[in-house]
């Protein structure tokens, strides 16, 4: 089995951060987003991926990905110059599938149990497809599914007014080479791109055998700020304390990492919190639940359930839910209250 991991789009929803970034870059618990999905892949044995870029974000990918073997495997970059959708970018990857199955991962989405089991399952019963289902409280946002009695699905709507259930597709989906045939009958939908959902659906219409589970553990796909910072949450449920900075005249609750060449100084750090390398807080509550990246350097500050990015700083600010992308600067007279900001990269609030 290869795979195929869709690291384009636009990330509209995610603006501003992603003006200047790819949305599968934006880190969770400082590591990209992308990063678990490839992680995942590997796990599963699958070693051969197609990685579908764009030109706006693709030299960024690259570079983050390289030659693949800090994850275990082989990239090839496939370039899809305009955003026409996931059954397109399937398509591009066709050649490189050259008549395997193929699993396709959305670089924006994190799957807490990886992708081994849905491989396994998918080898054991050889459908024609294989789908994964989530129950979700807002449906409309996805693609929904629709069971017989038997479990079979039967019909797919891409992001329906009236979803018809609250079973959302998860951005994990595996084919055989039959696939081809949908990818080539499908048209643009309304929105024009070409639907994965459309495919799956003209594989089921013609009798093809299309296999439906439903996930276990979490899932998450990270196209909005809030859905960034619950899968950020959902990550460091599982994180473990290690102080490899400094650490000085600081109270510590929960489960707290510091890294290489950082320092902390009079500070209040309540878990979960990651804070990368060279970063420096003075006199500071940070967390829970917030990640601060590398080079960051943060004063009288207070920082709860957030993402900054490399080297921002923030001076006297209090912060709840936010986004700082990298090397923003926060700082002058800041409003008594806290506040919720998602701030792109480079962007400087004075106040
Ligand atoms: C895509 C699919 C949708 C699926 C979702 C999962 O939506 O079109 O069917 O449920 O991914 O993340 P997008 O996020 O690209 O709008």
């Amino acid at each position: 089995m290869k795979g195929v991991v869709l690291a384009g789009g636009a990330g509209s929803r995610l603006r501003p951060i992603t003006f200047a970034m790819s949305k599968q870059l934006v880190p969770v618990a400082n590591q990209p987003i992308l990063f678990y999905g490839l992680y995942d892949l590997a796990e599963a044995g699958i070693t051969d991926v197609a990685i579908i870029i764009s030109p706006e974000t693709g030299q960024e990918i690259r570079d983050a990905v390289g030659d693949g073997s800090r994850f275990g495997i082989k990239p090839e970059f496939i370039l899809q110059q305009s955003p026409d959708g996931l059954a397109h970018a399937l398509q591009l990857a066709m050649p490189f599938a050259d008549g395997d199955s193929v699993l396709m991962y959305l670089g924006d989405n994190l799957v807490r149990q990886g992708v081994s089991d849905v491989v396994r399952d998918f080898e054991e019963h050889q459908p024609n497809a294989q789908i994964l289902l989530a129950e979700v409280p807002n449906p409309s946002a996805f693609g929904v599914a629709q069971l017989d009695e038997d479990g079979h699905v039967y019909q797919l709507l891409e992001k329906p007014a009236d979803p018809p259930t609250n079973l959302a597709l998860v951005g994990v989906y595996l084919f055989d080479s039959s696939v081809i045939q949908a990818l080539d009958a499908i048209e643009p939908s309304p929105r024009g791109e070409l639907e994965i959902t459309d495919a799956i659906q003209y594989m089921i219409d013609a009798g093809q055998r299309v296999r439906a589970s439903m996930i276990g553990g979490w899932w998450k796909d990270t196209g909005k700020k809030e859905d960034l910072l619950h899968a950020s949450e959902l990550v460091l449920e599982t994180l473990r304390t290690s102080l490899k900075g400094e650490v000085i005249d600081s109270r510590l609750r929960g489960e707290v990492q510091v890294g290489v060449g950082s320092k902390i100084v009079d500070c209040d750090l309540i878990g979960p919190v990651v804070i990368g390398s060279g970063v420096e807080i003075e006199r500071s509550t940070i967390g829970p639940n917030t990640t601060i990246g590398d080079g960051c350097r943060i004063t009288d500050a207070v920082i709860r359930r957030s993402i900054l990015m490399q080297e921002v700083e923030i001076a006297h600010w209090r912060l709840r839910d936010s986004l700082v992308g990298h090397r923003a600067s926060i700082g002058g007279s800041a409003p008594p209250a806290f506040v919720e900001l998602t701030v792109g990269e480079r962007s400087e609030i004075i106040g």
